[in-house]
């Protein structure tokens, strides 16, 4: 338990229902043919209207550890909901059998509570003639357990692996409220060799079945994803409700299926695990969305000359086609997350400045594990979302799987879809390329 205040729990918003839009679902068809995919027409992508660039305001942006709160919760609200992501939860509470952390904050918490961490995980699948399996425990390997003979290992048959580093949360509110059209218009306007995917994902609390991770299939409640390396969610609800049992152990009315232990149940009905399910009954998860979709973006270092120069340099040398500098949320008042939330006057109409266009690309990095290892997701295997870099300076292991530690190793890995525009930047001179390096340490 946190120490939330009891909140008014609306898990039933369902079933308002999308606006069909043909012109989206051709396009989305069209774009996912690039790596196979077979993204069905079937799932209706809401019609989100995008925000207006001429009349959109500056989305506030800070690191200030005492205020932070973007001004859609009162400062209260904003620090209990603060603590609640903070709070360390044990076994009583609900923690594990199989998890890998004790808190949001304990991976979500550099600079400030909501930023990221050097922490990673290990995800596994095996890949057969019939597709895509997780492995008998999911395809998160949780690196701790309560008990020594749950601790999950990776199977010796599951031989696709990967390391995915914790991605921060601040700002986030604003991202969810990027409407569906912004994000396939971004898609449209690259050139076709550079186009990103949009991922479409369920929205689990605008659905009426409780998710496990053996359903977590498409129905007609679907967003273009935005969040995690894959884009794999669309909504906070969704992603705290996952994280909360996948990184913590702790079910909740989403996800009310304690996770197996390398196949093994180890639920409330073993000795394994003293609490029934579901662990939180909403309160928690309800705390976490309302503090990320509170938090301010993240806010740029001092702008030198050489940092002016070396953002113009990103924009003419091709970066900016998939880190895009600036996109305007939906307008207030707008139903996003099929149905399931109306953007805020905090969040709409504002301008962010993520530097990425929350799409899947092939950048020759992709880890092979897709969204879920179900058909619907297969064309996820390869690709990953474009990084934002809004406080990328607080970062000093970069990309998914944390390998490169310096920027030049980070720009020289861009392959495949960025292969051009790294070689734009490799023939940049000696000053250029520090005015480029010096513009990525002022975000
Ligand atoms: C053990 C570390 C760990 C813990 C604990 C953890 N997370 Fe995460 N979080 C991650 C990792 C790793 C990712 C990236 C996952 C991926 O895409 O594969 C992530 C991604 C996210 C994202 C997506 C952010 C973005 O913009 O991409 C959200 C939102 C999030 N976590 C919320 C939470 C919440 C809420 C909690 C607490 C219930 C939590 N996390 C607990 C490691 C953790
Ligand atoms: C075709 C799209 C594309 C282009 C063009 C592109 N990037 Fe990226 N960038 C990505 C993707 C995708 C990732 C994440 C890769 C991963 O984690 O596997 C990324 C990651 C990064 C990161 C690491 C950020 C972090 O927090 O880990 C940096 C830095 C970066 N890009 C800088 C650049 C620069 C500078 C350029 C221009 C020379 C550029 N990128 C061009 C798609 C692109």
């Amino acid at each position: 338990m946190t120490h939330a205040r009891k909140r008014g729990i609306f898990w039933g918003v369902l079933g308002v229902l999308t606006v069909l839009c043909p012109l989206c679902l051709s396009n989305v068809h069209r774009l996912a043919a690039q790596p196979s995919s077979d993204i069905s027409p079937r799932w209706r992508i809401a019609n989100e209207p995008p925000g207006n660039p001429q009349t959109a305001t500056e989305a506030p942006a800070s690191f200030n550890p005492n205020n932070y709160n973007n001004g859609l919760l009162s400062d209260t609200d904003f620090q209990q909901d603060k603590v609640s992501f903070e709070t360390v939860e044990t076994v009583a509470d609900g923690l594990g059998p199989t998890y890998n952390a004790t808190s949001c904050c304990e991976c979500h918490g550099n600079v400030i509570t909501g930023g990221d961490s050097q922490v990673t995980e290990v995800r596994s699948v095996r890949l057969t003639a019939k597709g895509y399996f997780a492995s008998l425990g999911g395809s998160i390997i949780q690196a701790r357990a309560t008990f020594p003979d749950i601790v999950e290992h990776v199977g010796p048959t599951d031989t696709i692996r990967a390391q995915r580093k914790s991605t921060p949360v601040l700002g986030d509110g604003f991202v969810e409220c990027i409407a569906n059209n912004t994000l396939l218009a971004l898609s449209q306007a690259q050139p076709a060799v550079m186009r990103g995917l949009p991922a479409i994902v369920p929205v689990l609390e605008a659905d009426i079945t409780p998710m496990t991770m053996q359903n977590f299939t498409l129905s007609n409640a679907v967003r273009i994803g935005r969040f995690g390396w894959k884009c794999q969610h669309a909504s906070l609800v969704s992603f705290a409700s996952d994280a909360y049992l996948n990184e913590m152990g702790i079910t909740n009315p989403l996800f009310p299926t304690e996770n197996l232990s390398d196949g093994r149940l180890v639920d409330h009905t073993t000795a394994y695990d003293p609490v029934a399910d579901p662990e939180d009954n909403g309160t928690d998860i309800q705390a976490f969305a309302a503090f990320m979709r509170a938090t301010d973006t993240p806010a740029r270092g001092p702008i030198t000359s050489s940092v002016t120069r070396g953002e113009t340099l990103f924009t003419q040398i091709g970066c900016a086609v998939c880190h895009t500098p600036t996109i305007v949320t939906a307008p207030a008042g707008t139903l996003i997350n099929a149905g399931a939330f109306t953007v805020p006057t905090s969040l709409g109409n504002k301008n962010i400045h993520p530097y990425s266009d929350f799409l899947l690309h092939d950048i020759g990095t992709g880890d092979g594990i897709p969204i879920q290892p179900t058909p619907d997701f297969t064309y996820t295997a390869n690709v990953m979302r474009t990084a934002p870099l809004w406080g990328l300076r607080t970062r000093n292991r970069l990309f998914h799987d944390a390998q490169p530690l310096t920027l030049t190793e980070a720009i020289q890995r861009h392959k495949a879809q960025a292969l051009a525009v790294a070689a734009n930047y490799n023939r940049l001179t000696a000053t250029q390329k520090q005015s480029v390096l010096d513009f990525l340490n002022s975000l």
